[in-house]
């Protein structure tokens, strides 16, 4: 998504305007931007594609100036070209801009009616023109700043340049993240702290409503009714050193290995070793006495949510709705007094997340966030978090955010069966034992990521559509395989419950589609091995992934089947997920796509 960088200082601001973007690239964007106050003019340099062809145009046409805002845009209204990219700008005023400028048609029609023409089809343009009307008549340049803001609808984060004031920088959020850093002698502004992380660590967030006036010297900032405000700053933990691969081809490839890692470092948080039990964190509502759970995120977020569910019901006996953010939040979802709802995200700056838990915290539910940014939106309005301790996620198809999403849910279920009194101390020792194992599990199934290799290359390169299919808390799984897959490779891919095959999927079956099948050996293996040999009969190419027993049961049916290890059923979904993502991960390498920012997606989603 949209990424911000801004800078008031004392030294030349283009090349670290540039650094700065490099670090929002993980965000996903299809062009770049800068503009500075050069020698008391606007200066813009913009370029369609990635931050090397900015900083070359740059190279070439340098700018001046110690002041300036950056921008990399991940395209909503208008395609990706240099004319759309930001900042737009006239002489008068500089934007840039993350979000969605709602009622930017009428605000246009009315600009235009003024005179104005526009160089771009984007919404942000018309904040150009806005404040350069009101300067034009008369209005002292941050006044007419505020006027201008007032009057926009929609969710957005902008940071703004006025020529007439050299002194300040203007940022301004409703509903898109925006930091403000404090250096000495300069101040920066964000998207997120980690384009900040090499100028500075101190941090304050801008709430909704809010806009700041930048000056070398500090913020000040104000509310939506214009009233001086106070917002804390923050000690961000995250490093200034550039995030690196870490001898991996892709941050994705560094992230999957990096599992066994962060989904012990995760438990380790919760797991008392001597006790073997589950301690969360101190909440504050009654666990043991939630009357319903309803599981909220978007994406591999939700899947995780999907697997949270089966756990909780089947653990803790209370009924869990599942929902998808961007759905839940337009319905008008009745919810139990007292409930609990609870929000999975890695970025925890995901809209449709973050509206859905603002309409249940007026619900009166207790909202419980499950993220893996802990200074994130998502993180400072819920009730309560549960940290994923997976470090940043940079790749955007998430891997083990989703791993030690699970982490959390699973120690969730332990907590809620305990507090609920369906859970005897022996099963939560025996639980929590089994999870202590997934690290050095998830090292193992990493052992076959040569043999995963050939697979891709073998069976899902060439097909044009791949089906996975699982029971249980393989189910949400198949759907990850799939989701994973079709993001990164761009190969059509469907997830399906496999009871579900004979409703209708069935009928795609033929030598040409791999089926991917998720089978650890648990309750319901017998009812999936039927569905592999339903498969088979239809001349489909069958693909399991099961343990050394499912291997045996099923490797004289299957095109291929890769015993992965045993495991207690209740973490199977934990460690299955990595073949998964391997297996998307080097079909995509194979192709030849961005890995790790595939075409047309964000890592976060802050528009709706
Ligand atoms: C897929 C993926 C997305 C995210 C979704 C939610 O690999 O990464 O589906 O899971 O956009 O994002 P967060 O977790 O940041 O709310």
């Amino acid at each position: 998504m949209c990424g911000i960088v801004g800078i008031i200082g004392t030294q030349a601001v283009a090349p670290r305007l540039i650094d700065g973007l490099k670090r929002l690239e993980y965000r996903g964007y299809d062009s770049a931007g800068l503009a500075t106050l050069d020698g008391g003019a606007i200066a813009r340099r913009r370029a369609k594609g990635k931050i090397a062809v900015l900083e070359e145009r740059v190279r070439a046409e340098p700018v001046g100036g110690t002041t300036g805002i950056g921008h990399t845009r991940w395209a909503t209204h208008g395609v990706p070209n240099e004319i759309n990219a930001h900042p737009h700008a006239n002489a008068r005023v500089a934007v840039v801009h993350n979000g969605i400028i709602e009622n930017f048609q009428a605000l246009r029609e009315e600009l235009l009616a003024q005179g104005h023409s526009f160089a771009s089809d984007t919404d942000t343009e018309v904040v150009v023109h806005l404040i350069s009307q009101i300067i034009a008549d008369g209005v002292d340049p941050i006044e007419a700043t505020r006027r201008a803001l007032a009057r926009l609808e929609g969710a957005f984060a902008l940071g703004i340049l006025l020529q007439e004031r050299p002194d300040v920088l203007i940022a301004a959020r409703q509903g898109s993240p925006l930091a403000i850093g404090h250096g000495d002698g300069e101040m920066y502004l964000g998207s997120d702290a980690l384009a900040l992380a090499p100028m500075t660590r101190r941090i304050t967030y801008l709430e909704d409503g809010d806009w700041a006036v930048l000056t070398t010297g500090g913020a000040t900032i104000r509310d939506l009714d214009d009233r001086l405000v106070t917002r804390p700053e923050h000690l961000t933990s995250l490093s200034g050193a550039m995030i690196g691969k870490g001898g991996h081809r892709h941050f994705m490839a560094k992230e999957i290995f990096e599992q066994p890692q962060v989904i012990g470092d995760t438990l380790n948080a919760m797991f008392n070793p001597a006790e073997r039990t589950i301690t969360l964190p101190d909440l504050p509502f009654d666990l043991g006495a939630v009357p319903r759970i309803t599981m909220i995120a978007c994406g591999t977020a939700s899947l995780a949510g999907l697997v949270g569910k089966y756990w909780i019901e089947r653990f803790a006996g209370v009924a869990v709705d599942w929902d998808l953010a961007s759905e839940f939040r337009y319905r008008a979802p009745v919810m139990a007094e007292g409930g609990l709802a609870v929000f999975i995200s890695q970025s925890g700056e995901t809209a449709d997340t973050l509206a859905a838990l603002r309409y249940c915290k007026q619900q009166g539910q207790h909202c419980l966030a499950i993220v893996n940014a802990p200074e994130s939106s998502i993180a400072r309005e819920a009730d309560a978090v549960l940290p994923t301790l997976a470090g940043p996620e940079i790749g955007v198809a998430s891997t083990k955010a989703f791993t030690t999403q699970l982490v959390v849910l699973a120690c969730l279920a332990i907590a809620l069966g305990r507090a609920r009194g369906t859970m005897d101390r022996e099963t939560e020792a025996r639980l929590s034992g089994t999870l202590t194992e997934v690290p050095s599990r998830a090292a193992e199934v990493l052992n076959h990521d040569g043999r995963i290799k050939a697979l891709a290359e073998e069976t899902i390169t060439p097909a044009r559509d791949v089906l996975y299919l699982g029971r249980g808390t393989s189910y949400p799984l198949a759907l990850e395989g799939a989701l994973k897959l079709k993001e990164i490779s761009y190969i059509h891919a469907e997830g399906y419950a496999a009871g579900e095959m004979k409703h209708g999927p069935i009928a795609l079956i033929d030598d040409s589609v791999p089926v991917v099948v998720i089978a650890p050996s648990d309750d319901l293996f017998d009812k999936t091995a039927s569905n592999v040999q339903e498969v088979v009969a239809r001349g489909g190419k069958a693909v399991v992934f099961s343990d050394a027993a499912g291997v045996a049961r099923l490797k004289d049916l299957a095109l291929e089947a890769i015993a992965l290890p045993a495991v207690d059923p209740f973490v199977a979904p934990i460690l299955y997920a990595i073949p998964v993502q391997l297996l998307a991960y080097h079909t995509a390498v194979d192709k030849g796509t961005d890995v790790d920012q595939p075409r047309n997606l964000a890592k976060a989603v802050t528009v709706e």
